[in-house]
């Protein structure tokens, strides 16, 4: 039997992704973005949408561009910090002992620290409502070397993504592999 909740933004999870920009002075800024996914294959894009009332808003309508920052499990409270504090007031990489490193793609700064990184310029952007979507278009990810599996791609279980609960409010690690995605449906 299925209850109702009402029209909420309740689809659990969402990722926890810290975007980075440049304000107009060229001071680096993050911010932690649940309300983001990959947007499509090709060209690849992600979308992530943001309130006007935040500085990155501005920062990303003024340079076309921003990064994707994914912080791994032991990051969890430096990303609950980005969300909570503003960069009009503070320095949030100076905050949190955090380093800011130029992106050679885009005219925004990523995260040294945090395991995997998308460089994005941004394509489009969408008013809806509260938010702003902005997509922006991948012209590069940079992944630490050890999280990468064997593939030579991005292992959920190293990175250690962090997940977010709307509503709710409660951050999650990832949960248990289940099988190989577009394989284990032919067995039905
Ligand atoms: C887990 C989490 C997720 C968040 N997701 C978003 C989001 O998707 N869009 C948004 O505008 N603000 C979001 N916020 C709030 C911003 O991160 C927050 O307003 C932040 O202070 C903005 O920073 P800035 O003013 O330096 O840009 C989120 C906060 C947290 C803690």
């Amino acid at each position: 039997m299925k209850k109702s909740l009402g029209a909420k933004t309740l689809a659990v999870p969402t990722p926890v992704w810290v975007i980075g920009t440049y304000d107009q002075n060229g001071k680096p800024n993050v911010m932690t973005a649940a309300w983001a996914a990959i947007c499509c294959s090709r060209p690849p894009c992600v979308s992530v949408s943001l309130r006007k009332a935040t500085y990155s808003y501005g920062n990303i309508v003024h340079r076309r561009a921003f990064t994707v920052n994914i912080p791994d499990e032991s990051q969890v409270r430096a990303a609950d910090y980005f969300g909570m504090v503003s960069g009009k007031d503070t320095d949030k990489f100076a905050d949190t002992g955090l380093t800011p490193v130029p992106s050679d793609l885009v005219d925004a700064p990523y995260v040294e620290e945090f395991p995997l990184v998308l460089e994005c310029r941004v394509i489009h952007t969408l008013e809806i409502g509260l938010h702003t979507l902005f997509v922006g278009e991948i012209l590069d990810v940079k992944a630490e070397v050890d999280v990468l599996g064997e593939k030579g791609l991005p292992d959920m279980e190293k990175v250690k993504p962090i997940l977010f609960g709307p509503e709710i409010r409660t951050y999650h690690g990832v949960g248990q592999y289940l099988g190989q995605a577009f394989s284990i449906g032919r067995r039905l």
